[in-house]
């Protein structure tokens, strides 16, 4: 699916089809020529025409027709008006990869009418620098090999994971989600570090390595994150002072009711 003879349609390159279509074609996992986007909007479309010379129209019925795979990459509200609109295009060839949250496979199959493969994919904006977190699963008629050519495209962008639907919201809420908790995470030791005298590019600097330094220590050690702190607390030193008022301030439960939170709503999405 990665290959570059591959045509791809992007219906719907907002924020996240268009990290998609950025990331894919930094890495050469799709060629330029074999993309076409679609959105609401010609002036959108316009923007991304000339940002990355791709083709664009606003008719996803035309953008569909000889596409080996189809992104969906509207918000959950306006998917079943566009399966509607798309699925007297679509033949049994061809692959549906949603990346809409809430949205389950079961709803994509009944609103496509017909048995087309359906993959969904949960990823997240860092996609757009390789460096993205992606959940897949597929529906009843997408076969295994479906789904692993889906996976490979999304770890040409990242991480992937191939996960049971049945977790698909709660990714949603933590890795989709998630970044933008790390940025008020980031923004807010930025601050901490302007309070204790650094200027505020050094302190938004250092806060961010730090957190992607923290991150892959986690990821390419495997150790327990607990484990990994201990190493940082030293006895009666400044670490642990922190620690305490991190306890008091009560991040870790806030942290856990914040996906909580986003889980749930992952789940409410279609309805409202
Ligand atoms: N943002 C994230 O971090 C993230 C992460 C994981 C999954 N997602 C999922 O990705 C989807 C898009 O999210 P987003 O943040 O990228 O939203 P967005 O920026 O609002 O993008 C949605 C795009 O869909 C286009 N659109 C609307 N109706 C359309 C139609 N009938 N046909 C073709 N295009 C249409 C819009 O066009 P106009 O621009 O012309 O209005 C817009 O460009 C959502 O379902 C979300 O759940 C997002």
């Amino acid at each position: 699916m990665t290959a570059k003879g591959k045509k791809l349609a992007v219906l719907g390159a907002g924020k996240l089809g268009e990290t998609l279509i950025s990331g894919m074609l930094d890495v050469g996992a799709i060629a330029r020529d074999r993309i076409v986007a679609t959105a609401k909007h010609s002036e959108r479309l316009e923007a991304v025409k000339n940002k990355y010379r791709i083709a664009v129209t606003t008719s996803n019925r035309k953008a569909v027709k000889g596409a080996s795979i189809v992104l969906i990459a509207v918000k959950p509200q306006a998917v079943q008006e566009l399966l509607e609109e798309i699925r007297g295009e679509l033949t049994r060839d061809q692959v549906v990869i949603s990346v809409v949250a809430s949205v389950t496979t079961s709803f994509l199959e009944r609103n496509l009418n017909a048995p087309i493969p359906v993959i969904r994919a949960m990823p997240n904006t860092p996609c757009l620098l390789r460096s993205g977190m992606t959940a897949l699963c597929k529906g009843v008629y997408a076969e295994e090999e479906q789904l692993k050519e889906a996976q490979r495209m999304f770890d040409s962008v990242g991480r992937t994971l191939i996960l049971d639907e049945k977790h698909m919201d709660a990714v949603t809420g933590l890795s989709a989600s998630g970044p933008a908790f790390m940025y008020i995470v980031i923004e807010s030791l930025a601050e901490a570090g302007v309070k204790v005298g650094l200027p505020r590019s050094v302190a938004t600097e250092l806060a961010a390595q730090m957190t992607l330094g923290s991150a892959k220590m986690v990821l390419e050690t495997r150790e327990h994150p607990a484990m990994l702190k201990d190493i940082v607390t030293t006895p009666a030193g400044c670490t642990i002072d922190g620690i305490l008022e991190l306890e008091e301030g009560k991040l870790r439960v806030t942290l856990i009711k914040a996906v909580v939170k986003a889980t749930q709503r992952a789940s409410e999405l279609l309805e409202t």
